[in-house]
């Protein structure tokens, strides 16, 4: 396997190739109607399988994935906000000098790029922008570096959970064209930086637990458990339901939250996220989604 130094050589190369113009590629129309299309494939709609989705019309779950889609964006958006002040604070440290920081400036282009194309869908189409986040991390101790191995790993939870919803709405006829084809663009950059990504907080951590108590690991791995949980949390919004015209939002978010099969949609999601926390040792066990 690569080492994410030999990675990043490559996958700067890659990023060069495919550059991209977030002002130029798209072509926006002056208003899109939350009623007229598809905007997120249904069975990835925060209610999908349960009564409450059940008794919707076909407008109103048309109006619902406008919004589900809003808070999709919203949600990676925000991530790639911190990853960037994160990747950013990173570049031309002992540990990042040469192949890796050369990389860290792509990562950091192209998270920008796609915080340009997610907020201009947000902010034109909807009447609300972006929806502000609601998560702030509680304060916690720390064995040393398990806020750098902490930072790769959210990292990794926005970006390999984001990626699921692209790879499937990239390829969804039934969804705005529009939409599909942020989700292709979008996919197409993750790809590099989930390779990257995962080999680099491998090594990190690699090094850094080498030092740790039996304790401490235990106390990173329920940081990071309860951190991909409330993660899940941000897509039940109840103002995503309230603008899409349901009553009691943080009802249907509380019923959502415990219905099994919007759990087990959580875990199929997560699947691969926490079977590479595992296989890592980042996790030793799958958390409770
Ligand atoms: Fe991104
Ligand atoms: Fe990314």
């Amino acid at each position: 396997m690569p080492t994410a130094e030999e990675l990043a050589v490559r996958l700067s190369d890659a990023s060069v190739r495919k550059i991209w113009d977030p002002y130029h590629l798209f072509e926006w129309p002056d208003e899109l109607l939350p009623e007229d299309h598809w905007y997120m494939s249904p069975e990835l709609i925060s209610i999908y399988g349960t009564d409450v989705w059940e008794g919707l019309d076909e407008t109103q779950r048309k109006r619902l994935s406008f919004y589900e889609l809003v808070n999709l964006f919203s949600f990676v958006l925000l991530g790639e906000r911190l990853l960037i002040e994160g990747m950013i604070n990173r570049t031309y440290r002992k540990a990042t000098r040469g192949a890796i920081s050369d990389y860290l400036h792509h990562f950091v282009d192209e998270e920008n790029k796609h915080m340009i194309m997610f907020s201009t869908f947000c902010n034109r189409y909807a009447e609300g922008g972006v929806y502000p986040e609601k998560k702030i991390a509680a304060p916690r101790e720390m064995p040393k570096g398990g806020d750098e191995v902490g930072f790769f790993c959210k990292a990794l939870i926005v970006e390999m959970v984001g990626d699921v919803y692209n790879v499937k709405m990239m390829r969804d006829a039934r969804i705005h064209p529009l939409v599909a084809q942020i989700n292709k663009v979008h996919h197409i950059d993750e790809a590099r930086h989930i390779a990257f990504g995962g080999e680099y907080v491998r090594e990190v951590f690699d090094r850094v637990s080498k030092e740790w108590t039996p304790d401490d690991l235990r106390t990173f791995q329920n940081w990071l458990a309860q951190f991909l949980v409330s993660s899940w949390g941000d897509f039940y919004n109840p103002s995503v339901y309230r603008d899409a015209g349901l009553e009691d939002g943080y009802g249907i978010r509380k019923m959502a939250l415990a219905h099994s099969t919007c759990r087990t949609f959580r875990e199929d999601v997560s699947a691969d996220l926490v079977h590479f926390f595992l296989d890592v040792g980042l996790l030793d066990e799958a958390p409770q989604l």
